[in-house]
């Protein structure tokens, strides 16, 4: 079943905290932690500090998604400050290899993104390294974009590399979900939806359970 991981990019910082635990009390596991340099992507967010604060208050799984140049560079702080996972850009990593290597010896999930114009085969060579790929259904950097279709061509590749290869690796779709597309979304077949505007704007637990039950088929 496709599970949702709300992005905080989306959240009111001012209520953080309160907001995290009403994703968790509507039944949510999954945190998606959106990292930007103002160099890999134009906006910066927040970086570690954010991230170690929240740790001490929640026991989600933080999907910690790097829109950092060179990642490589601070893989160790992020999983210090509490990324239960981290996913790092081929774009921009000079050896992604070793990134994935480096991320696992630090003893996380690695994954790896790619961004709309990328395809699937620019990143073939490290799939057998990736405990997830993140398919980019937006440019990355802001959200609030509509959802690139494309992405689901990904999503079709990927599970049949997957399968023909024998890995095991879960896809991540991210970018421009939301009630009107995540039936078609889930049918793709990908594990993880990254949604953050349709989660955050409103009632957010109301836009849980909304997703969810689209998710689940009820509706
Ligand atoms: C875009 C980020 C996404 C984004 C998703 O750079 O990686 O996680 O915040 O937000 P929505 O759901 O608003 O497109
Ligand atoms: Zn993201």
């Amino acid at each position: 079943m496709s599970e949702i991981a709300p992005s905080i990019l989306a959240a009111d910082f001012n209520r953080l905290g309160e907001q995290i635990k009403e994703i968790s009390l509507a039944g949510v596991n999954i945190l998606h932690i959106d990292v930007m340099d103002g160099m890999f992507v134009p906006s910066i967010s927040f970086g570690m500090p954010l991230i170690k604060s929240i740790r001490k208050e929640s026991n989600l799984f933080f999907d910690v998604h790097l829109m950092i140049n060179e990642p490589a560079r601070y893989l160790r702080e992020f999983a210090d400050a509490g990324a239960d996972s981290i996913t790092v850009h081929k774009e921009a990593c000079s050896n992604l290899k070793e990134t994935l290597s480096d991320i696992k010896k630090l003893g996380l999930p690695a994954s790896v993104s790619i961004n709309p114009e990328t395809p699937v085969q620019a990143v073939e060579d490290v799939l057998n390294l990736a405990d997830m790929v993140l398919v980019m259904s937006v440019s990355p950097g802001s959200g609030g974009q509509p959802f690139n279709p494309g992405a689901l061509d990904k999503v079709k590749k990927l599970k049949e590399i997957r399968q023909t290869r024998g890995l095991d690796y879960k896809i991540e779709i991210d970018g421009g979900v939301y009630k009107g597309n995540i039936a078609s979304i889930v049918k793709s077949g990908v594990d993880i939806l990254v949604s953050g505007t349709a989660v955050f704007n409103g009632n957010i637990p109301e836009n849980i359970n909304s997703l969810n039950k689209i998710i689940e088929g009820k509706v």
